[in-house]
């Protein structure tokens, strides 16, 4: 077997799990310089020039299936650019990504700002276009199909409490602070649970329902459609049930997702229509959150990061910590 015979699943397991966490690594070391200095376009640039020199570096033949947006408004890691350094003869991968998740959270030095990539064999990513979406999730260890877009917030919560033998007060909900949630704020309020209010950074507040030490039971609410594909794609590695639906607030939004292969628009996607297939999900941490510590720069020039890989096929999650140095 030549070494372009080589299966992509096997490509995915032993060449590129590692070096995802690379290339998540220098997006959120780029992206650090940046923390706290009030200039969110300076952080974004800084972690997507880091990302796409890393990328260009791996022998794939890369397709930016979500990315910074589309070619004309986008000038590096644009939907349909392609990356990686062996391009026509390397494994063909699709990569959803983030450079930079949180660029308001970074330019404030608040918490949950990751760098963030998914990777999956051609055509298992849905192409969602910048629009919002609608999100739905809830831990692992509950039975399939426990949750429902199409259902109400307070269908869904009483059916996690049911099933987790709680009371709907006792149900903690993470939700993005913002004015288009008031009624989905108050009505989860009048059923007594716990909303636990996040400025912005949605794909760690998705992730955090798998993490028990968040004590947060469910996500709900709509925030970017790109970081609903990521977050799907990590919940696949660990477990976890996500719904999304795209929301659209025009027709030029519409016509997006059309030109994408979108045919029905008001579709509820499950996780694994959002991310099928072997995937692998990284991020690294660029400030301190409920899923990584961020990056510190110390002295003498060294830096030290935090991430996590998950690879979706044999569910592995991997925590590394790296130390860097000769680094700026
Ligand atoms: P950026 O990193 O692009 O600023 O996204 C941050 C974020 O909070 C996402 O996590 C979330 O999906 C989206 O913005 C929500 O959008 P909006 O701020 O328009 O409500």
């Amino acid at each position: 077997m030549t070494k372009t015979d080589t299966p992509v699943s096997q490509v995915l397991d032993r060449v590129l799990v590692l070096e995802m966490v690379r290339v998540t690594e220098a997006a959120a070391i780029g992206a650090s310089k940046l923390v706290g200095r009030g200039d969110e376009k300076a952080a974004d640039a800084a972690a997507v020039e880091a990302m796409r020199a890393a990328l260009n570096e791996l022998a794939m033949d890369g397709t930016v299936v979500i990315g910074e947006g589309e070619r004309d408004e986008a000038p590096m890691l644009f939907i349909g650019e392609k990356v990686g350094s062996a391009q026509g003869t390397g494994p063909k991968i699709d990569i959803a990504l983030d450079p930079l998740e949180g660029t308001t959270i970074t330019a404030k030095a608040g918490p949950n700002a990751l760098a963030v990539l998914a990777v999956a064999e051609e055509g298992n990513l849905l192409n969602a276009p910048d629009v919002y979406m609608d999100k739905l999730a809830v831990g692992p260890g509950y039975p399939e199909g426990i949750i429902d877009l199409a259902k109400s917030a307070t269908e869904n919560v009483k059916a996690v409490a049911a099933a987790k033998g709680v009371d709907p007060s006792d149900i903690i909900v993470c939700v993005l602070d913002r004015p288009r949630h008031a009624d989905l704020i108050a009505e989860l309020r009048g059923l007594g649970c716990g909303v636990v209010l996040i400025g912005d950074g949605d794909v760690a507040g998705v992730i955090a329902v798998t993490n028990p030490e968040t004590t947060i039971d469910l996500y709900m609410g709509s925030g970017g459609a790109p970081e609903g594909v990521l977050a799907a794609a990590a919940l696949r590695c660990v477990g976890g049930q996500f719904n999304g639906r795209l929301l659209f607030r025009n027709d030029d939004e519409r016509g997006r997702a059309r030109k994408w292969g979108i045919e029905d628009l008001n579709k509820i996607y499950t996780r694994d229509e959002l991310a099928k297939g072997d995937c692998i999900f990284a991020a690294t941490g660029v400030t301190d959150g409920s899923l990584l510590k961020g990056v510190k720069r110390m002295k003498d020039g060294l830096i030290t990061t935090h991430s996590v890989v998950m690879r979706a096929s044999s569910g592995t999650v991997r925590w590394v910590s790296g130390e860097h140095r000769n680094k700026s």
